[in-house]
């Protein structure tokens, strides 16, 4: 586990299935100086995510490794984590990657494994989040950022951010405002984890060596 804030870099692998858009916000927050977090390589399951053109874009090592090349999930994840540790990274970041980790997998990167999921988890873990928020007539949703475990989507959280639900609000509209505070989110998590603030402990993830509540940090967020 890092201490300390001192050290100027950390090490970061990004993982990406689809439109890179929060792997955008850790570069455009890395440029423009607000983290000592440093993206060594961003790798995909799919050839044509857009993601791996943001990473080329901004000089990113880039990789594609197809899970369908490969005899089940173990030989998948397998190959994935001997990718990954060739950048020795102090952190894997998983930004819209959609695929269940393998509890080997999850337990070797312990501690230095995050996710980003649009819902105010432990509410609506899997996929539609967002239409699940509508039906359900809440008036508040957002998206959690946590550290991976081996219970799907249910890591302890570092950091939540509630949106707001509108009466006139689609699923489409929200997922837009959830989708810009997940980039707002995000970034900061990375750049607390690679400034030595948040650490995963056994009772749950700590900021500045205090115990997070269950809900993580918890912001609210404005739209502009
Ligand atoms: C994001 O909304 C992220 O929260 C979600 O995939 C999207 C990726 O968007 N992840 C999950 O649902 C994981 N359970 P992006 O490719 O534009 O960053």
């Amino acid at each position: 586990m890092r201490s300390g804030g001192s050290s100027p870099q950390c090490k970061v692998v990004v993982l990406i299935s689809g439109s890179g858009s929060n792997l955008q916000a850790l570069i455009d927050s890395i440029a423009s100086g607000d983290s000592p977090a440093q993206i060594s390589a961003v790798i995909s399951n799919r050839a044509d995510a857009y993601g791996l053109q943001r990473a080329q874009a901004a000089g990113i090592a880039t990789l594609v490794l197809d899970h369908k090349q490969f005899e089940g999930r173990e030989a998948f994840d397998a190959a994935l984590a001997a990718a990954i540790d060739a950048y020795q990274p102090q952190l894997v970041v998983l930004a819209g990657f959609m695929r269940i980790l393998s509890a080997g997998f999850v337990r070797h990167y312990q501690g230095r494994l995050l996710n980003i999921h649009p819902s105010l988890l432990p509410k609506y873990k899997g996929l539609h989040t967002h239409q699940r928020a509508l039906d359900a007539g809440d008036r508040e949703h957002g998206c959690s950022v946590h550290f991976v475990t081996e219970e799907l989507d249910g890591g302890p959280l570092v950091v939540q951010a509630v949106v707001a639900i509108a009466a006139d609000d689609s699923a489409d509209t929200l997922a837009q405002r959830v989708h810009g505070a997940e980039h707002q989110i995000y970034p900061l998590a990375v750049r607390w984890f690679a400034e030595g603030r948040v650490q995963l402990h056994e009772q749950g993830a700590t900021l500045d060596g205090q115990l997070l509540p269950a809900s993580g940090q918890v912001l609210h967020y404005a739209d502009s």
